[in-house]
């Protein structure tokens, strides 16, 4: 990092703590603001997302428990200050006269529906806002018309929630559900290939991960899409972990429907999501909670839920604002860099198993995971918890009707209020596994999916 690479932000703090007079409008301190806005312009998101004057401004805009390193923040994330503190706000503002001011804020989050169309690149019309990816999910997973013998086509490694909404269907209604086993890492073409091999003339339903929450294995989404669509089936595409964790836009993927947890990446307070569909398709799924007919066309028959907190939703444009003041560019670089970090520092170790594609071109971002030859995960993930205070979660296939994979793997996902240094404590506790082995006896925690959801 570069000592002239300080960024605007991180001057005015500074000037703020040093007492603005110390400061205050000195022209060498106005050259040197103008110089380091200059300079964080022309920096790529590579070179910002090693600039530590500028993550430390993120690193503070949080309030943690720094007691503890938080490396599953797949679960969900915390959600900055001041996305926290409008979620009081508004709870303050409804709680003065609910009729009055719970009306106005339905009617303002209008403005979310735009921002959020704007920055994830669809229409405004196509976008449904939810609690989570699992509402958003489960809305079209059960609102599409299937007959018995109907197919859906997923995957072992999808989410285990998403699973079960389709096993209730084929209890239910007696549709069938195939589902495949893939290695990890695999590539692109891999997963195309299975999907075209599964398909048969009975499949309506093609149902995949953009990035799985396990090992962030990428899909393929706008091929497989593609492949859909020639063969008139349906795609419904789980983006739980990958909306906010890295740039894309929803109409490039050419899917039908996409369901978001927008209390992961994109740091928006606990239950917010996103159902993103494709315009003409909105007339094909039957919202999960009743609307009328004259709403068949209208993406806000999926929002028809009676009364929920509208603060937390309100204080998703907060998140938003915030997500987009770091920069998707750059929060996808800083994330990458930060697994990188780690993983760079441990894989010429022989023992030493990485899941995620990380090598030429990478294709993961803040999620990855790793595991160590003859150690078992559970026990490897209490030792980092016992002894450094590091929280990351033990991946171990389940037994049916959910997941089945046939890996284990600590799954670590850091983000962008992450330090260097917690990252590379990480490393070290790592290296300590290595050479010193963990107890055997701690291998007596609860495994995934059986106990932990991730
Ligand atoms: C891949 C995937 N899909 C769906 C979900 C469910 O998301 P939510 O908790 O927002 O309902 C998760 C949550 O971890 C997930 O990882």
């Amino acid at each position: 990092m570069g000592t002239a690479m300080w960024s605007r932000r991180s001057f005015l703090r500074m000037a703020g703590a040093a007492g603005t007079a110390a400061f205050a409008l000195k022209a060498g301190a106005i050259e040197r603001v103008t110089e380091a806005a200059q300079s964080i312009a022309k920096m790529t998101p590579e070179e910002v997302a090693q600039d530590e004057f500028f993550w430390r401004e993120i690193q503070l805009a949080f309030k943690l428990d720094r007691t503890l390193i938080n490396l599953n923040n797949g679960f969900t994330s915390p959600t900055p200050r001041v996305a926290l503190e409008s979620v009081w706000r508004y709870m303050d503002m409804v709680n003065m006269l609910p009729v009055h001011y719970q009306g106005q804020i339905a009617g303002n989050v209008q403005t979310l529906r735009l921002r959020m169309a704007k920055e994830f690149g669809c229409d405004p019309e196509e976008v449904a806002l939810t609690r989570g990816a699992s509402e958003a999910l489960q809305i079209v997973q059960n609102g599409i018309d299937l007959k018995p013998g109907d197919e859906v086509v997923t995957t072992d490694q999808d989410y285990p929630r998403m699973l079960t909404t389709w096993d209730q269907r084929m209890r239910r209604e007696g549709i069938k559900v195939t589902r495949f086993q893939f290695p990890v890492p695999t590539t692109q073409d891999d997963l195309y290939r299975r999907f075209e091999k599964a398909i048969s003339p009975r499949t309506k339903v093609f149902h995949f991960t953009h990035i799985t929450n396990l090992t962030a294995q990428l899909f393929p989404v706008q091929r497989l899409s593609r492949l859909a669509r020639s063969k008139g089936i349906v795609t419904i595409v789980d983006g739980a972990h990958a909306l906010g964790q890295f740039p894309f836009k929803l109409r490039d993927l050419e899917c039908d429907a996409y369901g978001v947890s927008l209390h992961k990446w994109l740091l928006a307070p606990l239950g917010n999501g996103l159902l993103y569909v494709r315009r003409d398709m909105i007339p094909k799924f039957w919202p999960l909670q009743a609307a009328p007919e004259q709403q068949d066309n209208d993406i806000r028959k999926f929002e028809s839920i009676g009364t929920h907190p509208w603060a937390i939703r309100a204080a998703l444009g907060e998140a938003l604002a915030f997500h987009q003041a770091i920069g998707a560019e750059r929060k996808a670089a800083r994330l990458r860099f930060l697994t990188l970090r780690w993983a760079n520092a441990l894989k010429a170790h022989p023992r030493i198993k990485i899941l995620s594609e990380l090598s030429d071109p990478p294709q993961a971002w803040g999620v990855a995971a790793v595991n160590i030859e003859g150690i078992d995960v559970r026990a490897l993930a209490k030792f980092l918890m016992d002894n450094y205070r590091i929280v990351a979660v033990p991946l171990v296939g389940g037994a049916p009707p959910n997941s089945v994979f046939d890996y284990q793997a600590l799954r670590v996902s850091p983000n962008v209020y992450t330090t260097l240094e917690e990252i590379d404590t990480f490393v070290q506790a790592m290296e300590d596994a290595l050479k010193n082995g963990v107890p055997e006896d701690m291998a007596r925690i609860p495994g995934y999916p059986a106990d932990i959801v991730v």
